[in-house]
């Protein structure tokens, strides 16, 4: 017999006979002649509720299942006569599968999410961390349906690598040498002797690779995990992340901005549609303004300004900062936050930053101090997307590389993809994990990724 989702029951539109489910207790209340058991299987919010009637020829050990522990129910769907669900079951046989004894740590009560963050490996098991978990996937869904509906091909980048995409030196070194000695050539490290002959890291970023196909494919896009060494322990950095990034050949750094307020506005519009019940729990006691915010991102027009005039705006708002602001300075995520959500009230695209601050493959703009790069930024979050126009010119690709103090040796073949029919084309990294954050209110980037690595912290 094949197990039904409870997500699949509790949509049936008639009763049925001759169910099976299975799932984990949640709650037990004894009446007089039956219990009540509430089942939960992680397929939706809701439990079921399954009767259990003294005739069940183990109803003693029924009577003693404690939450969490695992049973299989075999009986009918009928109309539930109590209020909050419109059907019930009615068992006729309760298999028990395992026992969970009281030490469970999840007993019926509100955990804080420090706490949770301490038992990880459980947390999916509560009403809070499923739905996020099952929002997390359901949005995964949406990227590939939007960039598949779209004709854009999925390319797998690779994650070991030999270059730093940002060149910001945030990137963990990956070796098979013998740490507590390895070969030396000239009083360094001999990487020639290394497993790939040279020096290779975790990738910061696959835009590169995503590049190199764009200019092959047209449209693509990666979505995979990503690694920064950045030792910063703030509430929307961790060291592994998800990033999605387009990248699209013949097209400026407008039509990315038009994809990018394009996508955002999708996601979080299917997420509106398709997660009500997980999303309305994060309304409900995370976060009271997250319907109208996401009502916002999901329709409002994204205001588009130049750095130039976002610094403007920042010096002249009488606010106090933390952080100083002034034409060359990078944003920080109080700028961020203040023009989205108290100067503007919707999301704001921040265009051509100043070059000293940006990677080197950013497309230089006439101006010679500014390039042609976008950064996205949502309420509560800030940056959520960070793009550019490429720089598609060999010469000053060159130049740039130079400038940063990287080999062009190392890049050769990223130059190569300017020497043989170099084409403008753009694209932009949407961090994942932010745009959970956004999507459920969440205000720890640590909360929306199934086990966060973070500085100091690699349980689980
Ligand atoms: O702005 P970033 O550094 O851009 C890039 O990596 C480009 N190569 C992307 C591209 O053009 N293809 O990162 C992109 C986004 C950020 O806007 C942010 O949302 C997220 O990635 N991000 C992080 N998310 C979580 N933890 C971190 N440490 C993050 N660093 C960046
Ligand atoms: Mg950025």
């Amino acid at each position: 017999m094949k197990r039904t989702k409870i997500s699949i029951l509790i949509k049936s539109d008639k009763p049925r006979d001759n169910v099976l489910i299975k799932g984990w207790i949640r709650t037990r209340r004894d009446s007089k002649g039956f219990s009540f058991i509430e089942v939960n299987d992680g397929s939706c919010l809701k439990n079921i509720q399954v009767v259990a009637d003294n005739s069940l020829c183990n109803y003693e050990d029924i009577k003693k299942l404690a939450t969490g522990s695992a049973v299989a129910i075999i009986g009918s769907l009928v109309a539930s006569m109590g209020a909050g669900q419109k059907w019930e079951m009615r068992a006729e046989t309760i298999e028990i599968l395992s026992l969970a004894p009281d030490t469970y740590p999840l007993q019926k009560k509100r955990h804080s999410d420090e706490f949770l963050r301490t038992i990880a490996h459980l947390r999916p098991r509560t009403n809070k961390y499923g739905a996020v978990f099952r929002i997390r996937s359901e949005l995964s869904y949406a990227i590939h349906k939007f960039f598949r509906d779209r004709g854009f091909k999925y390319i797998h980048s690779p994650i070991l690598t030999g270059s730093d995409c940002e060149g910001a030196g945030e990137l963990f070194k990956v070796t098979t040498l013998d740490l507590m000695n390895p070969p030396t050539k000239d009083g360094a490290v001999d990487y020639s002797l290394d497993f790939f002959g040279k020096e290779a890291n975790l990738t910061v970023s696959g835009q590169l690779s995503a590049e190199m196909f764009a200019l092959a494919l047209g449209d693509v896009y990666t979505f995979g995990p990503t690694f920064r060494a950045e030792n910063s322990n703030t509430r929307r950095h961790v060291a592994e992340f998800w990033m999605v990034e387009p990248e699209m050949a013949f097209c400026d750094l407008t039509g990315n901005m038009d994809l990018a307020e394009e996508m955002i506005k999708y996601l979080v519009a299917y997420l509106m549609e398709e997660c009500l019940d997980d999303l309305e729990l994060f309304a409900k006691f995370v976060d009271k303004g997250l319907m109208s915010t996401l009502g916002n991102v999901a329709s409002s027009d994204y205001t588009r300004l130049s750095y130039e005039e976002a610094v403007e705006i920042l010096s002249k708002s009488g606010e106090k900062f933390e952080f100083d602001i002034d034409f060359g300075k990078d944003l920080q995520s109080e700028h961020e936050r203040y023009l989205t959500e108290h100067h503007f009230k919707n999301p704001v695209m921040v265009y051509d930053f100043p070059k000293n601050i940006k990677p080197f493959y950013m497309r230089l703009n006439d101006d010679n101090k500014t390039v042609a790069a976008m950064d996205v930024l949502v309420p509560k979050i800030g940056e959520i997307i960070g793009g550019s126009q490429r720089e598609e010119r060999l010469d000053v690709l060159e130049t740039s590389i130079n400038e940063m103090g990287l080999s062009k040796e190392n890049y050769w073949w990223y130059l190569d993809s300017r020497r043989f029919g170099t084409v403008p084309h753009s694209g932009f990294g949407l961090g994942f994990e932010r745009l959970l954050m956004l999507a459920t209110g969440t205000t720890n980037i640590r909360d929306v990724i199934p086990f966060p690595r973070t500085p100091n912290s690699i349980e689980f």
